[in-house]
């Protein structure tokens, strides 16, 4: 697909299903919504997919966080610290979407999905060695 950010691999895996699961599923929309930036996509259309993104994201946020109560992975509080950030900045460009018609948000895109491939493939790798020993499907 044009303008694809991220292609899924299998070492992106964080060795729990259900996380990897929803790792797909925000790369899928991280896609979307990268390939969007610079075309001239409605707003409503914009903002749909940016919902879409927040539900995913707080969703898979929480059952992370669920996770970590259960381990002691020690960088847990930094990394509910980068959750809640993202959350914020997520809201802030769905509301300039909502409301600032003309106000270009394809570098807010383009940050968005950025933050998301470092975030999968970064700092969540961190936490594999103790969600692993759960011992979740
Ligand atoms: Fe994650
Ligand atoms: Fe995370």
């Amino acid at each position: 697909m044009h303008g694809t950010l991220i292609r899924w691999r299998d070492d992106f895996s964080v060795g729990v299903a259900a996380l990897d699961e929803q790792h797909k599923q925000i790369v899928d929309v991280v896609n979307v919504l990268y390939a969007i930036k610079t075309g001239n996509t409605g707003r409503k259309e914009l903002y749909d997919v940016l919902m879409r993104l927040r539900i995913f994201t707080e969703t898979h946020f929480r059952y992370e966080e669920v996770l970590f109560k259960y381990t002691n992975f020690h960088d847990r509080d930094a990394h509910r610290a980068l959750h809640t950030a993202m959350i914020a900045e997520t809201a802030r460009t769905l509301g300039i979407v909502e409301n600032a018609v003309d106000t270009d948000v394809s570098p807010l895109l383009v940050q968005l999905s950025h933050w998301w491939v470092d975030h999968i493939t970064g700092a969540d790798r961190k936490y594999i060695g103790y969600v692993t020993k759960l011992g979740l499907p």
